[in-house]
């Protein structure tokens, strides 16, 4: 090879490198828009978070706050409305602050104006005669998690289904993309 050609080629090289390095960052990008996205604006696959001090303060201390936009306006009433018997425990609150949390959760609900397109699909997949207050037993969530077997959720890192921070390590944040999910051991 004459020292003309190797350079060429040697450029073409460097190019190609350049080329790739740039297809994965801006793939990267793309996905960090489409399903990271925490303000939820125009992903398809988002469900809208939205900090709410009191929320925080009062429904995530126990389990992790679960976003609003898993649920339907008429679920979130009936969890709000029951909280002296919340799943075997006493989570009753005091008028003023459950009036407020209401507030938020119904704003903010899968069938809400608000709500980002994946939770209108999540609230009309559930059946109009149906007031689930589980998201776990949500249509969309068990169609999501039915590829995981029984035997994982028996494992002790995994915990309850409601423990969705076992493997969305960043579910607090209200982040549950597929590209950032790990099932502990
Ligand atoms: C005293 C502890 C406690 C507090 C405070 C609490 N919860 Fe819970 N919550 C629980 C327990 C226990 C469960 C059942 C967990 C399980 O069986 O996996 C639960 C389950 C839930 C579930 C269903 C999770 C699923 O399986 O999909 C929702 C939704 C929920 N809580 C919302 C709230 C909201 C909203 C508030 C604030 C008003 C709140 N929780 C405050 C203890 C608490
Ligand atoms: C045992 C581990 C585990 C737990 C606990 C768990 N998930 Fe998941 N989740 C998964 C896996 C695995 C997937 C499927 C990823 C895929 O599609 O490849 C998934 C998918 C999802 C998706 C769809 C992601 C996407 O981009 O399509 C959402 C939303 C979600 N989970 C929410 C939750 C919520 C909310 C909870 C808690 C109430 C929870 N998950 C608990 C493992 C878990």
């Amino acid at each position: 090879m004459t020292s003309q050609t190797q350079n060429i080629a040697k450029k073409f090289v460097q190019i190609a490198i350049l080329l790739g390095v740039m297809g994965c960052s801006s793939s990267f990008l793309y996905q960090s828009n489409a399903d990271f996205n925490k303000e939820g604006g125009n992903s398809g696959k988002s469900i809208h978070f939205a900090a709410n001090k009191d929320y925080n303060a009062e429904c995530s201390s126990c389990h992790v706050g679960f976003l609003p936009g898993f649920l339907p306006e008429r679920s979130w009433k009936k969890l709000m409305a029951g909280l002296e018997d919340h799943f075997g425990e006493n989570a009753s609150l005091d008028q003023d602050i459950s009036s407020k949390i209401s507030k938020y959760l119904v704003t903010n609900a899968a069938d809400s104006a608000a709500a980002s397109p994946r939770s209108k699909r999540i609230a009309k997949m559930i059946a109009a005669n149906e007031t689930p207050l589980r998201i776990t037993e949500s249509p969309f969530w068990v169609r999501k998690h039915r590829g995981i077997k029984s035997y994982v959720w028996k494992r002790a890192a995994v915990g309850p289904k409601s423990k969705c921070e076992s493997c969305h390590r960043d579910a607090a944040k209200g982040l549950f993309s597929e590209y950032d999910v790990k099932i502990p051991k």
